[in-house]
């Protein structure tokens, strides 16, 4: 666990940092100062299998989360990536509070969430907040976009008393770049892009400090996803957010976080800067991702090397001993099947001054880089990267046009079914 360790040796330790050099410097980031905003130690979620129908009997636990730790601070993004079924919408699950743990703390503030109950947990809550992975599934079809987005001040009056609800619902219409004016329609009027836009401002009603992003942008449209990417980039920069952003896309992930953590079965197994983790990888698992990454430029393709994984991620109900990933990897040896390897800066790296030395959970790390520099990555395109201005095709009125949208309007008309841009 990271409490346990030399703090000074891993990423966060502030003593350490001063003796970086400019190269380590840049490839740290900047926000791992103070105190975290958040604290997750051990987390664990294990669901019962159990068998026959009368007498239940417990046979085994799916270990969806089996004891994840990381650190969240104030103003960054965290972006998670792993493969399908390795857990990253049960931690973002326990995060807010939809589970709870099996074990471990989920610590806010110093605060363990997982203990609290009654009015402290009530307005915890209200500061960690979720933006869901499907817009088409995650709005209520039957309520108009106000009364979703200011749904959760039915809960938290105290946030926008009666009288002055309708107006902060537009406010919040307008901030994600929508028409205010919309707000008596219904989602199936509006696009993907757009729909994801009134999740956000949900999340955004509370005026929360952290939010949680499950594949915010996984089920849009490529073009889509890179406006709703800038977005959550502009808003984290006006009300100072905390952002645990979760993808499979690592090309976005990488775009978005300041630092990244990659999971596997059910737990982190290597954390550090996206500098870090995307050009200085020391584990197995991380580097077989990396090069799976497409590369745009024909040269650079031809010259990088193609981990290919071979065998299937093991059912999380069985999962290997010592390290989770041996079945997997081609480095593994007698020591992977024996030792669990703790999540910690290894040894190697641990008084040498190099981007290699953050935390990655394997008894044999080894620095390899295998993409190549950040600019040749296949991201969005220059129009979009790293804009904190509102998007093309978005209207004076705060309006966005997605592919397909007809100009001035914000999908088909009213009664009309199904969304309005290109998007499936
Ligand atoms: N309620 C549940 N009961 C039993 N098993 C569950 C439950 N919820 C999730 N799981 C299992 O836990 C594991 C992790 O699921 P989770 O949804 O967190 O993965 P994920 O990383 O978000 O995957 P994806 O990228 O596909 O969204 C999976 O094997 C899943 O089948
Ligand atoms: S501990 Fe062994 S099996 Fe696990 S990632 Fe490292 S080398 Fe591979
Ligand atoms: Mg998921």
């Amino acid at each position: 666990m990271h409490a346990d360790r030399d703090e000074s040796a891993g990423t966060g330790g502030a003593a350490g940092s001063t003796l970086l050099s400019k190269a380590r410097q840049d490839a740290v980031t900047p926000y791992t100062e103070g105190d975290p905003i958040l604290q997750v130690r051990d987390l664990a979620k294990h669901y019962p299998l159990t068998q026959g129908i009368l007498f239940k009997r417990q046979i085994g636990a799916v270990r969806a989360v089996d004891g994840v730790d990381f650190d969240l601070y104030a103003g960054e993004t965290l972006g998670i990536v792993g493969e399908s079924g390795c857990g990253k919408s049960t931690v973002a699950k326990m995060l807010v509070h939809l589970e709870r743990p099996t074990a471990g703390a989920i610590r806010y503030k110093g605060e363990d969430i997982a203990k609290l109950s009654g009015r402290a947990l009530k307005a915890v809550r209200r500061n960690i907040q979720m933006v869901f992975q499907d817009p088409y599934t995650s709005l209520n079809p039957r309520m108009t976009v106000g009364d979703i987005i200011g749904e959760p001040y039915e809960i938290h009056p105290e946030v926008a008393p009666k009288g002055s609800r309708r107006q902060k619902v537009q406010d919040l219409l307008d901030v994600v770049g929508l028409n205010p004016e919309y707000i008596n329609r219904y989602p199936h009027q509006f696009s993907g892009g757009q729909r994801q836009r009134i999740g956000i401002a949900r999340g955004l009603a509370l005026n929360p400090e952290i939010i949680v992003a499950d594949e915010p942008v996984s089920a849009l449209d490529v073009s889509v996803q890179a406006q709703v990417v800038n977005l959550l980039d502009r808003l984290q920069a006006e009300f100072s957010l905390s952002f645990v952003f979760i993808a499979h896309d690592l090309s976005i992930v990488r775009h978005i976080s300041d630092r990244v953590g990659v999971m596997y079965l059910g737990r982190i197994v290597e954390i550090g800067s996206d500098a870090e983790i995307y050009d200085h990888p020391t584990h197995p698992y991380t580097q077989a991702l990396l090069s799976a990454v497409p590369v745009p430029d024909p040269t650079a393709r031809d010259h990088r090397e193609r981990i290919i994984l071979h065998g299937d991620v093991p059912s999380p109900a069985n999962i290997p001993s010592g390290c989770r990933f041996r079945t997997r990897c081609w480095k593994a040896r007698e020591r992977c099947e024996l030792e669990v390897p703790l999540l910690a800066v290894p040894a190697e790296f641990r008084l040498v001054d190099t981007p290699a030395r953050h935390d990655s959970a394997c008894h044999f790390a080894e620095e390899k880089r295998v993409v190549p520099p950040e600019g040749e990555l296949e991201v969005p395109g220059p129009a979009e990267r790293g804009s904190t201005e509102r998007e093309p095709g978005e209207q004076p009125g705060g309006t966005v046009r997605e592919p397909g949208d007809k100009p001035g309007s914000a999908g088909p008309g009213p009664g009309q079914q199904g969304s309005a841009g290109g998007e499936a």
